[in-house]
This record gives structure tokens, sequence and C-alpha cells, in this order.
């Protein structure tokens, strides 16, 4: 499917945007450990849940919808062994999150992704799996876990990885002693919080779930060491969830308002956890005005609106060290806004971004320059110097739900028309980009 986009003249509007992706993936996992049953509602129906909802289900879960947006989920009394692969879909989350949870349990199953998925480091959680006991196979998928008695270990992540630190501590919940993790930097924590919601005994060194949303600053979080344990944990409480707005998404209009003449756009119940709020970093540095209301609590996460709004001469900035886990989604789009600040705008210590659903590395610096922005790029990163008045181009999203948003965004400050080939991935997490963006711009 193709999408064209054309240049508008601004941006206004409030919008409630999809639900968040990460927490959508640990509800679903997590009520299938719970004591009994738990609602979400407002999951997100993108089809990166929807695999993780599929996965859950073949292992035993029941659901039952409740109209469109509340969904009962009951546990099973034991995970069932699936007689056919669980499927992955384009979701890493689902299948570095799952391994930890199959790996303490007596099940031998085989995991399968998409062709970007099937591309994807999957030895990041093999070898933690491993040294617990866990017999782990493939370092892409396929893969195959052959859970059962797991012992606890002390694990250095040599990444910032959400997702390789959530394997760990799913793993660890049902293992025999205290697991530990420490990452470079500190990477998303929803699951310590979630888990914590739920009656685990979850202990950070220097915990950031005291961290007040509003301090966003990244050196707030940065001194923290970064380590966190989890106890074996037997019984696990239901909960009822609603599930705040992907502060990812939101970011695509987020910029798109930054760079609009006049632009206002609120933001209404966005999840601002503060290891996902690097990009308010990032609108600080451009000088892009935006401000943030009171924040309220939604299973252990802070949930708020925001206002963000036209930034008359955005200012370069860079984004480095700690900042990178806070909005390693947001780079594809935040390189769009780059190539409009007056100024080199840097990017490094983001080499993760080759590992993603694309080498996203590549797919933006290419993007880009066919609109006429001038990138360089290098091995963790890149720099791009602006302002370039874009033309609009073609661009594959080459099967990348985030690249296909990021340029429909450079598309409405383009000269001329921009077509993204394959943008059907936007269902990925985003079902209804394309008509928020109708709604919200002005022609
Ligand atoms: C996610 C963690 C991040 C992020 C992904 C979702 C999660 O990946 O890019 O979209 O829900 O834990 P890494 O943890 O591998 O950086």
């Amino acid at each position: 499917m193709k999408l064209v986009v054309n240049p508008v003249v601004t941006l206004e509007g409030h919008l409630r945007g999809p639900s968040d992706k990460s927490l959508t993936h640990r509800a679903y996992m997590f009520a299938a450990m719970a004591s009994g049953e738990s609602v979400v509602r407002m999951p997100l129906r993108g089809e990166d849940c929807e695999s993780t909802l599929g996965c859950m289900i073949q292992l035993g879960l029941s659901h039952e919808w409740i109209g469109e947006t509340e969904v009962r989920l009951i546990p099973p009394p034991e995970w069932r062994q699936p007689n056919a692969p669980l499927d992955c879909g384009n979701s890493g989350t689902t299948i570095r999150l799952l391994s930890g949870l199959l790996a303490s349990r007596n099940l031998d199953c085989t995991l399968v992704g998409d062709a970007s998925l099937s591309r994807r480091p999957m030895r990041r959680i093999g070898d933690p799996l491993r040294l617990m006991g866990a017999v782990f196979e493939g370092d892409t998928p396929p893969i195959r876990i052959a859970g059962g008695n797991l012992v606890a270990i002390d694990y250095f992540s040599p990444v910032a990885s959400a997702q390789i630190k959530s394997c760990c501590l799913l793993a660890g919940l049902r293992a025999a002693g205290v697991t530990r993790v420490t990452e470079p930097t500190l990477s998303r924590d929803h699951t310590e919080r979630m888990l914590r919601a739920m009656g685990a005994h979850v202990v950070r060194s220097g915990d950031s779930s005291d961290l007040d949303p509003l301090q966003h600053t990244s050196s707030r979080i940065s001194h923290l060491p970064p380590t966190v344990e989890i106890h074996p944990t037997h019984e696990l409480r239901p909960f009822e969830f609603t599930v705040p707005a992907d502060i990812s998404s939101a970011a695509f209009f987020m910029v798109a308002a930054v760079l609009l003449p006049q632009a206002r756009l609120e933001l209404l119940d966005l999840s601002v956890n503060p290891t996902r709020t690097g990009i308010f970093d990032v609108l600080e540095q451009c000088r892009a005005p935006f401000e943030m209301g009171r924040a309220r609590d939604e299973l252990g996460e802070p949930v708020a609106d925001v206002v963000v709004g036209w930034a008359r001469d955005p200012q370069p900035f860079t984004i480095e060290g700690s900042l990178v886990p806070r909005l390693i989604d947001e780079i594809p789009v935040l390189a769009i806004l780059a190539s409009q600040c007056s100024g080199v705008s840097v990017i490094r210590d983001a080499r993760e971004l080759r590992v993603k659903e694309s080498d996203r590395i590549e797919l933006i610096a290419e993007g880009l320059r066919r609109m006429g922005a001038v990138v360089e790029t290098f091995e963790d990163g890149m720099t791009i110097s602006g302002p370039t008045a874009l033309r609009g181009a073609t661009i594959d999203a080459h099967g990348d739900h985030r690249i296909a948003m990021a340029f429909a965004i450079a598309g409405l400050v383009a000269d001329g028309s921009t077509t993204i080939i394959g943008a059907d991935t936007i269902a990925t997490s985003y079902p209804q980009f394309e008509s928020d963006l109708m709604r919200l711009t002005i022609v």
C-alpha cells in the first residue's frame, strides 16, 4: 500500500494517540501469570500486540472482549504446550519477553517471526537464558526454548535494552535465587513497575519510580546505578489497567507541530514514564515550546496531558549516552526534525538502530538524502545539517513502521508530494495514523 502526503499549512487539535505498545504487550503477558482475572482497557490493537495476544492464547490465556476497547483476561491454571510455533510477527518485544517467560516453564516451544524479525539478533537473550539453565537454540528466529528449573544469575547486559533486561527479569521470577541485571544506562522500566504493582519483589538501586516525570532531564536519571533485582515470586495479583497513549507514536505529531507554523497540539493521556521522555530533552535543546500537565498514576506508570507548539527557529541538538534509550524509537522522526534545525545535529551511541525493524541509520540517511538533506552516517549514528528545504520523494518503508511514519511527517513540510511505499507496515503500531494525519493537519 502507498501513502501519498502533500505539504500542509499547519496542524491543530487534540490527540488521544494509540495506546502504548510496550505496556500493551506486557499487560497481555503478565495477565497470563496472574492469580485471577485481569481487565485491560484501551489496549493497542496494532499488529505487534495482536501477535503477543495470539501467542498468549496459544499458551492457554482466555480472553473476552467487552465492546471494542476492553478485554477480560483469564490465566490458565498451567500454561499449555503449544502444538504449533508461536508466531511473533514483526515484534521484537514479543519474542524477547516471551522467551524469558517460557524459559522457566516445562514447555518446549519454537518461536518464529516475519522476514524482518527473522534477521534480528537473539543471542542477546539466548546467552543469559542458557546461563540460567534453559535450552535455547537459534541466533535469529526461529528459536527453540526448552524451559525448566532455572537458577538466578547476576547479569551485565552489554546493551541498554529493556527487552534483554525484561527477558532476564521474567525468567528470574521463577528461578532459584535473586536475579540481578545491570545495564550500561537505564532502559525503559515498564516491566519493573508493572511487576511491582502486581506484588513482585523488584528492587532497583536508586529507584527510578520515585522520579518526578516533570523532571525529565537525563542527568536526573543517568547518575542512578542501573541495576535491578528480582526475587522469585509465587503469586502475582491480577490488575485493572487502562493503557495510556504511546509517546513513541505521539512523537510523529509532536515533531509535525514543532515544524508547522503556528501549530498547536494537545496530547491527552500520554505515558510520561521518565525512561521514555527523552524527546522532551530534545525539544528543550531545539527551543520548541511544550508544557506538561500534572501527572497521575496508572499501575505505577505516570500519565499526563502535554501541549506542544511550533518552534520559530529550531536549534540543532545532540542525542548521545543515557539519552539514547530514552528516545530510541523516536530517532527516525527526530532526524526529520534535525533536517529543519539551523545547524548540525548529532546522533551517536545509537548502534542499536542498526538492529531494529530495519537498519534505521541507513534508511533514515538514504531517505533524507533523497529529499535533499545533508546527512553523514557512522557506525553508531549520524550528523544531519540543516535547515534544508526538503523536496518530496518516493520512500520505501522497507517493512519498518517508524520509517514509514517519519517520512510521512517529512512530507508535510516538503515541496511537492511524498510517496511512502509499503505504508501498510504502519498498522504494526499506529493503525489510525493516516486518519489522525488528515484530521489534525490544515491544508
Ligand atoms: C521495547 C524496548 C525497545 C524498543 C521497542 C520496545 C520494549 O527495544 O525499541 O520498540 O517494549 O521493551 P530495546 O529494549 O531492544 O532497545
